[in-house]
């Protein structure tokens, strides 16, 4: 007999990124600039998200990773040159998904709260890379690929 596996968890995640990705869409249209647009993604992920704890963009200023647009409790105002979760996304431009954030050499706690973290790189026309999405979870083990997928998705609308 066939054993069809159904993770139903990854189903309804899918289907609300779906549902928020499509909502994030259409927001866009009313305005391009950039700024804006990032305040506009970190609140209606942090707020549609049950399990984002912080959500929020670094972005690369004079070679610094300073905070920008942010939900959540107070974070570090800057990130220490390559070290962290951040700056490894940044460095090795593409996403990481960290399920312990305790085992992460070098993580940059900002909230003892925060337990798993998925960190997203950011894409200018040209390709360049010039800061990064960062998404924590006050629980251990909160992202996955789809998580990856989709956040790479809606990132991708602040230059559309
Ligand atoms: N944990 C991040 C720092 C930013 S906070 O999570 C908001 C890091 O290790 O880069």
């Amino acid at each position: 007999m066939l054993n069809y596996s159904f993770d139903m968890e990854k189903v309804k995640k899918e289907a609300r990124y779906s549902r928020i990705y499509k909502q994030i869409d259409g927001i866009m249209d009313s305005e391009n600039y950039p700024l804006s647009r990032m305040c506009t993604i970190a609140a209606v992920l942090h707020h549609k998200m049950d399990y984002f704890f912080w959500t929020g963009f670094y972005l690369l200023v004079d070679d610094e990773l300073l905070v920008h647009s942010y939900q959540g409790p107070v974070a570090c105002m800057k990130l220490k040159k390559d070290s962290g979760v951040c700056w490894a996304c940044l460095n090795k431009r593409e996403s990481v998904i960290v399920d312990d954030v305790e085992s992460f050499p070098g993580h940059i706690a900002c909230d003892s709260r925060s337990k798993s973290e998925i960190v997203i790189p950011l894409f200018n026309e040209k390709g360049c890379v010039y800061g990064v999405l960062d998404v924590d979870s006050n629980e251990k083990k909160s992202f996955d690929e789809v998580d990856a997928l989709w956040l790479e998705k809606i990132v991708a609308l602040i230059n559309k």
